[in-house]
C-alpha cells in the first residue's frame, strides 16, 4: 500500500492508548501504522479499543517479538519504530533487559535505512536517585541503552518530553496487566535515535577499534561493520562503547556527553542531554522528496 506518510512501528503497546493517542492526533496517519504486542492484553477495554484501531484502518498484530523484527515482517522498511516504557515483567536487578534492548536495536537495523529513527519512552528517575550513587531507577543506565544503540548504529539525535499534554489518553501500563503504571514525577523522556549510513558507521567503528585496541587492529581487518561487529562479538569486547558513542553523537541535533557510572558493579553509560519540549510531530508525518 503507498501512502504518503512514513511507516510507523508500534512495539509492545500494552493498552494500545498511544496508538489511539497517536491516529487521534493525527488521523491521516492511521493506515500507514502497524501496531503490535508480543502478548495482547486480554481485558474488555483492550480489546475494544483494538476494535476501534482496527476500523480506523490501523493493523495490529500480537506475537510481535522486538528483538525479531526484521523476521516478523520481513522485506518490510519502517521509518519510525516505536517502544514506550519497554519492560518484559522482570524485576531490573535481574538485568534481562539489556540484551533485549541491544537485540531490539540490532533488528531494528535491518527493517530500517539511513536517517530512519528508533523512539523509546523511559521513565525519568526521581530526584534522590539522580543524586544517590545508585540510581536505580535511571533507565537510560539501566537498561544501557547507549551500548545498545551505539553497536546497532544509531545516534541519539535528542530527548523529548513525553506526556498526556503531548499525547492525550495514553496511560502507561503494566507488562501483561491493565493496571495503570506508575511514573515518576518527572515523567517519561522519548530518546530519538537515527540510524547512520553504514560508511560512516563502520569508519567511526574502525576509528574507535584503532583507538582503542590498537592490538587488535591487525587480527581484526575491518571490512564492513557486520564483519567487525561479529569479531567484536566473538571475543566479547564492549569496551569500546563509551568512544564509539562518543563519534557517533558528536553530530547529534543536541548536545549530548556520554556519562559513565556503575551500576551493580559494571561500567554502565547514559546519555546527558537537556530535553526538548517541542512537542510537535507535525513535520515528521510525511515522507520527504529524497527518503
Ligand atoms: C511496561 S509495558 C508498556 C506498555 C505500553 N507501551 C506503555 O507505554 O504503557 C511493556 C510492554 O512491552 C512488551 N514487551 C516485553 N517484551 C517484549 C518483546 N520482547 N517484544 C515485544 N514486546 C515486548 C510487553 O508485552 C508490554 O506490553
Amino acid at each position: 500500500m503507498t501512502t504518503p506518510f512514513k511507516q510507523r512501528l508500534f512495539i509492545g503497546e500494552g493498552n494500545f492508548s498511544f496508538t489511539e493517542a497517536f491516529i487521534e492526533k493525527h488521523p491521516s496517519t492511521a493506515n500507514s501504522i502497524i501496531a503490535t504486542d508480543l502478548t495482547i492484553q486480554n481485558n474488555p477495554q483492550t480489546h475494544d479499543r483494538i476494535n476501534t484501531l482496527r476500523k480506523e484502518k490501523v493493523q495490529i498484530y500480537s506475537n510481535v517479538n522486538a528483538t525479531l523484527i526484521d523476521k516478523g515482517f520481513p522485506n518490510q522498511r519502517f521509518s519510525r519504530i516505536y517502544w514506550n516504557c519497554p519492560h518484559d515483567g522482570s524485576n531490573y536487578k535481574n538485568q534481562t533487559l539489556p540484551p533485549i534492548i541491544q537485540d531490539f536495536f540490532q533488528s531494528c537495523r535491518k527493517a530500517q535505512k539511513p536517517n530512519d529513527q528508533v523512539l523509546i519512552t523511559l521513565i525519568q528517575p526521581e530526584e534522590k536517585n539522580v543524586d544517590s550513587n545508585k540510581k536505580d531507577l535511571y533507565q537510560g543506565y539501566v537498561y544501557n541503552i547507549v551500548q545498545a544503540a551505539s553497536l546497532a548504529g544509531y545516534r541519539i539525535l535528542k530527548k523529548r518530553n513525553f506526556s498526556q499534554e503531548r499525547y492525550p489518553g495514553y496511560q502507561h501500563t503494566q507488562t501483561r496487566r491493565p493496571e495503570e503504571a506508575s511514573i515518576t514525577k518527572q515523567g517519561l523522556r522519548q530518546f530519538v535515535f537515527e540510524k547512520i549510513d553504514n560508511e560512516i558507521f563502520c569508519e567511526a567503528l574502525q576509528k574507535t577499534i584503532n583507538q582503542e585496541l590498537p592490538n587488535l587492529q591487525q587480527a581484526i581487518e575491518p571490512f564492513n561493520e557486520k564483519e567487525i561487529l561479529q569479531k567484536l562479538n566473538t571475543r566479547g569486547i564492549k569496551i569500546i562503547t563509551p568512544s564509539l558513542a562518543k563519534t557517533l553523537t558528536r553530530s547529534s541535533q543536541k548536545e549530548c556527553k556520554i556519562k559513565t557510572d556503575m551500576y551493580y558493579g559494571t561500567k554502565r553509560q547514559s546519555f546527558d542531554c537537556s530535553t526538548d519540549y517541542d512537542s510537535s510531530d507535525e513535520e515528521d508525518l510525511r515522507f520527504t522528496k529524497n527518503r
